[in-house]
């Protein structure tokens, strides 16, 4: 019963997580391009502003749901299989890297006030590196998916 609380709080983050940084990089940036650079950012700003903190909020679930289901599946990080370990390390590259985004370019573009050239470029950043998160996301979905089909 817990493994099946667990695993639908690690499925429903990283709902949230891919489904979130997929609107807000992907669909919305092309949806406002017809604005003004000015309006963009200004839109982009609020909208990452609310999103980053659900993105905390689904790590932290990811996490702990995780851990949860190595320790009561696999009885601990020693005897995880190989698709888990791969699981866990691209998760925490995943990690390090939305940390880079919040601490750098968003922050970064949170104090600017009208330079929309520096501006756009704290954006282009954020895009950039969240798409990166976004292949490593889809690369673990590949793993999990094959992971216990696959000989690894
Ligand atoms: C972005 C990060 C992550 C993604 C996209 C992800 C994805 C998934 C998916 C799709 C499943 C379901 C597999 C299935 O039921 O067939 C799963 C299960 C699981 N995940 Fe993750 N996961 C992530 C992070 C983590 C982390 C950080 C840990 C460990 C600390 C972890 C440990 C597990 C375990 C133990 C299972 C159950 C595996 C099994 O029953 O065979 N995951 N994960």
């Amino acid at each position: 019963m817990t493994n099946a609380i667990a695993i639908i709080c690690h499925l429903l983050a990283i709902n949230l997580w891919f489904g979130g940084t997929f609107y807000s990089v992907i669909i919305l940036p092309r949806a406002v391009s017809a604005l003004s650079l000015a309006d963009q950012h200004q839109i982009l700003l609020r909208a990452f502003s609310r999103f980053f903190n659900y993105a905390w909020l689904a790590i932290v679930l990811l996490l702990v749901s995780g851990c949860w289901m190595v320790m009561n599946i696999f009885g601990g990080f020693t005897a995880m299989p190989l698709y888990v370990t791969l699981m866990l390390l691209i998760a925490l590259l995943m990690v390090a890297i939305f940390s880079v985004i919040y601490f750098g370019p968003f922050s970064k573009l949170k104090k600017l006030q009208g330079d929309v050239t520096a501006q756009q470029g704290y954006v282009s950043q954020i895009r950039m590196l969240s798409k990166v998160n976004m292949i490593l996301g889809l690369s673990i979905i590949i793993v999990i998916g094959g992971g216990p089909h696959f000989v690894i």
